[in-house]
């Protein structure tokens, strides 16, 4: 049986995966298409509905984006949302102009219309954001207003016989209340989509499209043992096996036993047959950073080193046809931005090498969030311990030791970090975005036996975030601090003290260099 989709047509907007993301929430597929998707695909893709998103242009510019007015003559639902409620209007005879009165922000938004099916249970009065300067100054033949807001007329307006809808407000954000019931209304309701999809059906359709492109064809991944490019090896194995081959570069920077723990899962004891390539390479790494304090250029070798030792492998496999990234979706937000300063120059193990012979370049999961990542990951039976896995940074405990990086002080820190993660998830602390121990590079005299001691202090850092923009210093329960303190200080020979951060991001940042 052909699965029911809906396609949501990009104009542009900032939302457009998250309206994505809200569709496959109501268990429908969805796919997101740039707007010049002909109506050729379009009817051969046989959507239950399209929803055109948002975007900065004004829809009565010759050279704004625009999409082919015979898309209103497929039988097909529509739901304009922003742009693409004014887009509707402007293609079918109604008329867009420049707003009075702009209106950002959290608006109240007046249901006018309670038959109405996108309103279905909505409340008459609810929060919805907004975001526009144009709108809706009058609507198509044959459409009628559904809602408005105090300096909107037409919030909201349908044409409900043809199934032609448009919003102006973006119910995909949080901030709007009701958004999530009302895309619900659309796909279920006026799209008649069931419960369609379950992320077992994104597995076995990413599955197959895997393997329909890459045919007989070989392909190379860069694992870092991260969340995000174990799902992606995993979804690799299981389409392609042995044409897959993973190349797992140990920087030396790893927390404790993680590269054994990446081996397990995909080296020959795990339980898929893929070339797995390990590169011990920690001293190489190590002697790059002999000496070296200055945090950017850290950062900096780490990331050279890394793609040098990827490069150094891949030449030895010879010409690939396709190189796999791990790219989730924040990952191309963040990457599209582009004009804010550089606080730290972030380095993704799984970064574009310049040598290395393929063909294209594919990203299975660049349309997933996280949180869908790491479902994927269950569902593809990743152990759990590699799919909750917290974030962590490319450059590795280079970047939590601060200057100049040795052995010895990565062991330190590494039998730190073990012991702290173990005694937060014993006692069951919730709610941490991240957490993990750092090696300042203070010495401070302590005493120990009858002894003087001048040894390392370990500072303890945990933070509350959901978008690693800003963070709260998290409040540890202080039996568990005090526990870790005695643990490290009698476990970890060079370490006599330890030290809590208690400093929000901003000013601090979450690692320390
Ligand atoms: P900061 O320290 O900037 O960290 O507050 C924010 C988040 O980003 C992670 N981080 C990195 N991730 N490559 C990465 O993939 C990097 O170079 C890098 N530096 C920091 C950090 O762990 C936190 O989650």
């Amino acid at each position: 049986m052909e699965k029911e989709m809906i396609i949501v047509m990009d104009f542009g907007g900032q939302y457009n995966q998250l309206i994505a993301r809200r569709v496959r929430e109501c268990h429908v597929y969805c796919e997101v298409h740039p707007n010049t998707l002909s109506l050729e695909k379009i009817r051969e893709m046989n959507p239950k509905g399209i929803i055109f998103t948002g975007g900065p242009n004004s829809v009565y510019k010759e050279e704004s984006p625009k999409c082919p007015k015979e898309i209103f003559e497929l039988g097909i639902p529509t739901l304009g949302i922003c742009y693409g409620h004014q887009l509707t209007s402007h293609l079918l005879g109604g008329v867009v102009e420049t707003a009075p009165t702009s209106e950002y922000g959290k608006t109240e938004m007046i249901v006018d219309a309670e038959d109405s099916m996108l309103f279905d249970g909505v409340k008459k009065d609810s929060i919805v954001w907004m975001s526009h300067t144009d709108y809706v100054a009058k609507v198509p033949e044959g459409f009628r207003v559904t809602a408005h807001t105090d300096v909107c007329p037409v919030a909201a307006m349908e044409n409900p016989e043809k199934k032609f809808y448009g919003i102006q407000a973006h119910p995909e954000v949080n901030h709007t209340e009701e958004g999530q019931k009302i895309l619900s209304n659309f796909v279920h309701k006026i799209c008649g989509c069931g419960d369609s999809w379950q992320m077992s059906d994104f597995k076995e359709r990413t599955i197959e499209e895997i393997r329909n492109k890459i045919g007989n064809g070989k392909a190379l991944l860069a694992l870092s043992g991260g969340v995000d490019s174990s799902v992606a090896g995993v979804l690799m194995a299981q389409a392609i096996g042995e044409q897959l081959t993973c190349v797992f570069v140990d920087h030396g920077l790893l927390r404790k036993d993680e590269g054994d723990q990446v081996e397990a899962v995909f080296g020959p004891n795990g339980p898929y047959k893929l070339n797995f390539i390990r590169v011990n390479a920690q001293e190489r790494f190590y002697k790059k950073l002999e000496g070296v304090e200055d945090p950017e250029k850290k950062r900096h070798i780490i990331g050279e080193e890394f793609i040098r030792v990827f490069e150094e492998e891949a030449k030895k496999i010879g010409t690939v046809d396709y190189f796999v990234q791990g790219t989730i979706y924040p990952d191309v937000i963040e990457s599209g931005l582009g004009h804010s300063a550089t606080i730290k120059s972030h380095h993704n193990v799984g970064g574009l090498p310049e040598h290395v012979d393929f063909k294209e370049i594919i990203e299975p999961l660049r349309m997933l969030f996280k949180d869908e990542v790491r479902a994927l990951g269950k569902e593809l039976g990743i152990p759990d311990y590699l799919v909750y896995r917290q974030p962590f940074p490319g450059p590795g405990l280079g970047v939590r030791i601060i200057g100049a990086v040795t052995a010895e002080k990565v062991r330190i820190v590494q039998e730190a970090d073990a012991i702290y993660r173990e005694e937060v998830e014993k006692a069951g602390v919730k709610g941490l975005g991240q957490y993990f121990a750092a090696l300042t590079n203070m010495r401070s005299v302590g005493v120990m036996g009858d002894g003087r001691t001048y040894d390392y202090a370990i500072a303890l850092r945990a933070v509350c975030t959901s978008d690693f923009m800003t963070a709260e210093a998290a409040e540890i329960p202080w039996p568990v601090l005090s526990r870790v303190a005695t643990r490290v200080v009698n476990e970890v020979k060079g370490v006599n003290r330890v030290l809590y951060d208690c400093t929000d991001k901003p000013p601090a940042t979450i690692e320390f260099e």
